[in-house]
């Protein structure tokens, strides 16, 4: 599933926060940035790279336990709230963004934080 993107003022409104419950995540393709990945764990809203930092998978495809995403390819895995790969075969984080629910709306701010 992919969402519009809105972009204002280096703030980007990602999705509605109901979009994203707990336990689910959402690939939203972006302008600058690329496709980027929502996720929800255990209420806490994470913004991430979507695709993996090993061979271009879609994470938004793969499985999210905890507080990380799987990778549905190779089974890599990231930690979701600082992108530090966990294990073979990635190796390089994904890019995290500070993000925000504001009225309803998952707000990113895409300067990156990590890479
Ligand atoms: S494409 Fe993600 S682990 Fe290989």
């Amino acid at each position: 599933m992919s969402a519009d993107l809105r972009s204002t003022g280096g703030r980007t409104v990602l999705c509605a926060a109901d979009d994203v419950p707990p336990g689910r995540m959402l690939r939203v393709v972006t302008g600058d940035a690329g496709p980027l990945l929502v996720s929800n764990v255990n209420g806490t809203i994470h913004v991430t790279d979507d695709t993996c930092t090993h061979a271009e998978a879609s994470l938004s495809e793969g499985d999210l336990e905890a507080d990380r995403v799987v990778c549905p390819v190779h089974w890599a895995e990231f930690d979701l709230a600082t992108g530090k790969a966990l294990c073979f075969p990635a190796s390089r984080p994904l890019a995290v963004y500070r993000a925000v629910v504001e009225d309803g709306m998952v707000v990113a701010f895409l300067a990156r934080r990590s890479a």
